[in-house]
């Protein structure tokens, strides 16, 4: 069990935004649209904070700005679902990140979305669908925990990427090797 931290507010000054967010476009992310339902309909924004929590059992995170309408929604029906998207979704990618835009998903998601209660993006790499699980506001953003109820891995295709704000894919990863390896895989589990 990790030691409990005690947080101490610094005195010192947060940098500038800007040099925040420059600083941060460097990092490569997946994309993922979090999904929820606004009055009984498929809803969705696009998001890169997004991240596996706990294998055992499986938990993941999010974090969204605290005053977008899927916040709320999720907070309302504590049920959000996250589709990961592959290279060919860039059009959900921009309809779901247009702020103040009605952002349903009905043009996007699979009917035949299974036991998943929350909505699934048709094509998505994989989709988890998530039990609230608790929801901690830091700053402008709430960052909500969910119990994965439901794991499916079935698309194919290559993932799409975000990196200096714009959309990319992976290259072949053969030129990735480390030196002197045979293998781009660093470890082997
Ligand atoms: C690639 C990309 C990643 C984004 N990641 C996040 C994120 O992790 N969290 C977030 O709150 N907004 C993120 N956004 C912005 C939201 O998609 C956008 O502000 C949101 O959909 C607006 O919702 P609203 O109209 O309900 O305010 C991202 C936008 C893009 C283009």
């Amino acid at each position: 069990m990790a030691p409990e931290l005690t947080l101490v507010h610094g005195r010192e000054r947060a940098t500038p935004v800007r040099e925040f967010t420059n600083a941060m476009s460097a990092l490569a992310s997946g994309v993922v649209i979090v999904t929820c339902r606004i009055d009984g309909r498929p809803w969705g924004m696009t998001v890169t904070s997004f991240a596996s929590v706990s294998a055992d059992p499986p938990t993941v995170l999010v974090s969204l700005g605290s005053d977008a309408l899927g916040a709320a929604a999720i907070a309302a029906t504590h049920r959000f679902g996250v589709s990961i998207l592959t290279e060919a979704q860039v059009t959900v990618a921009c309809h779901g990140s247009i702020t103040g835009a009605a952002k349903y998903l009905e043009a996007f998601t699979d009917s035949s979305s299974g036991r998943s209660r929350s909505p699934v993006l048709a094509g998505a790499l994989a989709h988890l669908d998530c039990e609230l699980q608790s929801a901690v506001r830091v700053e402008d953003h709430t960052v909500f925990f969910g119990r994965v109820r439901e794991a499916r891995a079935a698309g194919e295709g290559m993932p799409l990427l975000y990196h200096r704000r714009a959309y990319h894919t992976l290259a072949e990863p053969a030129s990735l090797r480390p030196t002197g390896e045979r293998s781009n895989r660093c470890y082997t589990n």
